[in-house]
């Protein structure tokens, strides 16, 4: 069985469910509010998890009761949180989301225990990271224990997969020299590389400045078009498959378990693992909340038999 690791976040997201969001200035009542285990890094462990990946995750939780419910929620999934720890007096990771009538959102986040991660922390991981196939991390953690995981990894030749979210402009030239394949979103895209994308034709730019940077394989996810992939087995965009949306939340975290999922640990699948991870988050976008709407391997399979 495939052996992943997923570094990174765990929040409990409260969703303000509105018709419109409201603008500068203005009050206004939330239609319903839900509540719903999620962070990017623990909505990715899951979906590797669900991909049918064997899958530990390491990060921290507060030692409130929000942190023995989120460490709840994870083993229910069938995430290993051996590696996931309590930090005393802090908070668990709070995102408060936003969600509009159209299934877009906007999130703040109260980062709580996921800034007390250290390198530390990772380097008590270390036999585990040694022993997976592959390294997945996010940035709503410390870069510095994401650098350490990633050391280990490919000390060990394993691939990393970086998921730059949520964008931040200058990452370490450390961090991107670790990496071996990368995924932005547009927007993430755009501020690393400096270049906006308006057009199909932007991506290719993208993704051009990423390779100068350094990145070998570039997955630009491109919400509702599919992904763009420039890579040496496969350059091309990805199509998505069409549906309506009714929560985007954790589209891009299940994109990314189901990535590393289907790679089974060969980045010349890239291309069909790809296919598999559009395929995912169609599946999650059309369901409530992080986590909950993370479909199994079994479901997507299903749904790619159908087109
Ligand atoms: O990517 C979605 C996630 O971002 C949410 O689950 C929220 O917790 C924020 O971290
Ligand atoms: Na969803």
């Amino acid at each position: 069985m495939q052996k992943i690791v997923v570094l990174g976040s765990s929040n409990v997201d409260t969703t303000l469910h509105v018709e419109n969001f409201p603008k500068p200035g203005e009050t206004i009542n939330a239609q319903k509010v839900t509540e719903a285990s999620g962070g990017k890094g623990a909505n990715q462990a899951v979906a590797a998890a669900k991909s049918g990946s064997e899958t530990h995750f390491i990060s921290r939780v507060g030692d409130d009761a929000l942190g023995t419910w989120m460490l709840d929620q994870l083993t229910g999934y069938g995430v290993l949180t051996d590696r996931v720890l309590k930090t005393e007096g802090v908070k668990t990771g709070h995102a408060y989301i936003t969600l509009n009538s159209e299934g877009q959102n906007d999130i703040i986040i109260d980062h709580g225990a996921n800034y007390e991660l250290t390198p530390k922390d990772v380097e008590g991981a270390k036999a585990v990271i040694e022993d997976a196939d592959c390294v997945i991390a996010q940035l709503e953690t410390p870069i510095a224990a994401t650098i350490a995981a990633f050391k280990i990894a490919k000390a060990a030749g394993k691939t990393t997969i970086l998921n730059p979210a949520p964008a931040i402009k200058d990452l370490p030239k450390e961090l991107l020299n670790l990496t071996d394949v990368i995924t932005p979103n547009e927007t993430e895209s755009a501020l690393l590389t400096g270049i906006t994308i308006s057009g199909d034709a932007d991506l290719e730019k993208n993704a051009v400045k990423l390779h100068e940077l350094g990145l070998k394989y570039v997955i630009i996810t491109y919400g509702s078009k599919g992904a763009y992939v420039s890579s040496p087995v496969f350059t091309g965009l990805v199509p998505a498959f069409k549906v309506k949306a009714v929560d985007t939340t954790a589209a891009g975290d299940t994109f990314l378990g189901f990535l590393a999922g289907g790679l089974a640990s060969d980045l010349g699948n890239l291309h069909d693992a790809t296919v598999f991870a559009c395929r995912a988050s169609s599946l999650a976008v059309q369901k409530l909340g992080a986590q909950p709407s993370i479909p199994d391997r079994a479901a997507v399979e299903a749904a790619l038999k159908e087109g």
